[in-house]
């Protein structure tokens, strides 16, 4: 398939709710403009909602490339404060990683910055300020990165789910009380709205019999998602973008923490024709449906009913585990966590003068301020890594280190039942994960919480790969 035959089999795709997905290719430089706007969020009764979007869109554009394109982009930014963007999962030079500080001046009021840097992995991904992150990704600024296989992976349908959730006050304006101490100290930023690629969630068609290709991000603050597909039993064909051997979780739920993402594979059964509610219970006391689906049409199979392809694997180094050497990264503070002192800027504070400073949460003894900071852990380029991450808190946290994929390898000292690269790896209250990677992009990374409200409130550091 030559480059025009794969642009035109993309422009068909449409995502949730029938919302067409502006769809983008390389070859040339794209201009992402951040500044305040508006959106229908929440349907025409209420108006419009005030919000900050690139390109006066909410989700931002989807950018589509293919593996081994060298993206550019030129950001613009019209917002009333400095910005940066990250591109969230991308093994990337240390220069285009957009933290603000650490890897580039901020982008300030007027001013621009291009990204350019090839993109070594297909798969999706997301990208997002990392300034302010709390307020920009709050007030709307996230959009989804598409890397595209080199040969088109074998489904009838594509969607692309961006799962958001904002917190609104009755008349659909965003309420505007960010660095709220009460959501630092306890769960983050949860909204009261959930929305799937900006929008409140209507019905989606499918059609009997296709097999499809559902590209998940959960782009929210602070939401954990827990979708049960139910009996439509979704196999697991990637993890925050990278390939795995398909795997079905046994109860068909499909979890996601702030940041990550999965590919599912949908084979819709033939001769469905009831509705189905797609319910998120993650918060089990609040359970809500997100979305019926609703199946309509003959049978639009078109491509072969045989195993699950895997899709080609993402030319990741495999971590030698036997040499590997281990590191243990503890979480610590919260409401009812018990942390009783942290050192912060160099200097041991009781929890009380943490909490009067604003800092609620410390890895490894360590309240982060600001995204400059001595390492965590230093470690050497091109050696493997075994890292023991410990959640002492009462809190779920999704912890994500910039510039490397790893392998998640046990939970709570259990084996992973199926194979899981990652950016960002979820740890439940008083959990324990080990993870593996080899440290192959030099550079000062950062490893914080994608709550980003525990990110702005000590939940940071950095991991030097020299
Ligand atoms: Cu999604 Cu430090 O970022
Ligand atoms: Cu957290």
């Amino acid at each position: 398939m030559n480059r025009r035959e794969f642009l035109q089999g993309s422009a068909i795709l449409l995502a949730a709710g029938g919302l067409p997905l502006k769809l983008w290719a390389a070859d040339e430089r794209f201009r992402l403009r951040a500044a305040p706007g508006t959106s229908n969020l929440v349907g025409a009764e209420y108006g419009d909602t005030g919000v900050w979007s690139y390109n006066g869109q909410i989700p931002g554009p989807v950018l589509r490339y293919r593996q081994g394109d060298t993206l550019e982009v030129m950001v613009e930014n019209a917002l009333p404060q400095p910005t940066t963007v990250h591109w969230h999962g991308i093994r990337l030079p240390h220069a285009m990683d957009g933290v603000p500080h650490l890897t580039q001046p901020p982008i300030e009021p007027g001013e621009t910055f291009t990204y350019r840097f090839p993109l070594p992995d297909a798969g999706t991904y997301w990208y997002h300020p990392h300034a302010a992150s709390s307020e920009q990704l709050g007030r709307g600024l996230s959009g989804v990165l598409i890397v595209e296989e080199p040969e088109p992976y074998p489904v009838d349908r594509e969607l692309i789910w961006l799962l958001d959730d904002w917190r609104l006050n009755p008349d659909a304006s965003i309420r505007d009380d960010f660095g709220h101490r009460h959501d630092e100290s306890h769960a983050g930023r949860i909204g009261n709205t959930v929305t799937i690629n900006g929008r409140l969630p209507r019905d989606v068609e499918l059609h009997p019999g296709e097999r499809l290709r559902l590209r998940l991000v959960n782009g929210a603050n602070a939401r954990v998602f827990q979708l049960d597909f139910g009996e439509l039993a979704p196999w697991v064909i990637a993890t925050d973008g990278h390939p795995v051997e398909p795997w079905q979780p046994d109860n068909g739920r499909i979890v996601l923490g702030p940041s990550m993402r999965a590919d599912l594979l949908l084979d819709v059964p033939p001769d469905t024709r009831q509705a189905f509610t797609l319910v998120d219970d993650f918060y089990p006391q609040r359970a809500y449906e997100l979305v019926t689906l609703t199946f309509t049409g003959g049978p639009q199979r078109s491509v072969s009913n045989g195993a699950i392809p895997r899709l080609p694997a993402n030319p990741l180094p495999e971590p030698d585990l036997e040499h590997a050497t281990e590191h243990e990264i503890l979480l610590t503070g919260g409401a009812m966590g018990g942390m009783h002192e942290a050192y912060l800027d160099g200097k041991l504070l009781s929890m009380r003068e943490l909490v009067q400073a604003g800092r609620f949460w410390a890895l490894n003894g360590i309240a982060a301020h600001g995204h400059h900071m001595e390492p965590l852990l230093t470690l050497e380029l091109d050696a493997s890594y075994r890292i023991r991450l410990v959640n002492d808190t009462a809190w779920p946290h999704p912890m994500h280190l910039h510039g490397h994929a790893f392998r998640v390898l046990r939970r709570n000292g259990e084996p992973l039942g199926h194979e899981e690269w990652r950016d960002s790896v979820l740890l439940n209250a008083r959990e324990t994960a080990e993870i593996a990677l080899v440290a192959d992009n030099p550079g000062d990374w950062m490893f914080h919480c994608h709550v980003l409200e525990h990110q702005e409130s000590g939940m940071m550091g950095i991991v030097r790969v020299a």
